[in-house]
């Protein structure tokens, strides 16, 4: 089994190392609430405020969207997409929630590892009855 990181392994570490875990971790974007079987957005970025760079041997290769051990959807990255510089890449995934969510996003540094965002909980409703 892979090793799994997340930010706040790092976050008592050094301005340095905070940092890395800053331009590794998938950040989920979303509201916290969704309506049953109507399509829901949801936006994951990697890094919070730093980017991470995005070199031949260096970069993102995919990001996943999972509700606990579901996987909802998966976004394979052709690095020469998003240029030679270093980047925050984000990816929107739109989908039809039919239960409550806890929403995780995974995304892979082909040099440092597989990491992990914070978990989102999305509260799905029934829409009001209409008339
Ligand atoms: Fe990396």
């Amino acid at each position: 089994m892979p090793r799994l990181f997340s930010y706040s392994q790092f976050a008592s570490g050094s301005d340095k190392v905070k940092a890395y875990a800053d331009k590794h971790s998938p950040v989920i974007t979303c509201d916290n609430q969704a309506k049953r079987n109507q399509p829901f957005k949801v936006k994951v970025k990697i890094g919070r405020n730093v980017k991470h760079p995005n070199a031949p041997d260096h970069h993102y290769e995919y990001i996943q969207l999972w509700n606990l051990e579901t996987l909802i959807s998966e976004v394979r990255l052709q690095r020469a997409s998003y240029g030679d510089q270093p980047v925050q890449i984000e990816t929107e995934f739109t989908f039809i929630p039919k239960v409550s969510l806890r929403l995780t996003a995974m995304a892979y540094c082909n040099k440092h590892g597989l990491w992990m965002s914070d978990e989102v909980v999305v509260h799905v409703t029934d829409q009001p009855e209409m008339d």
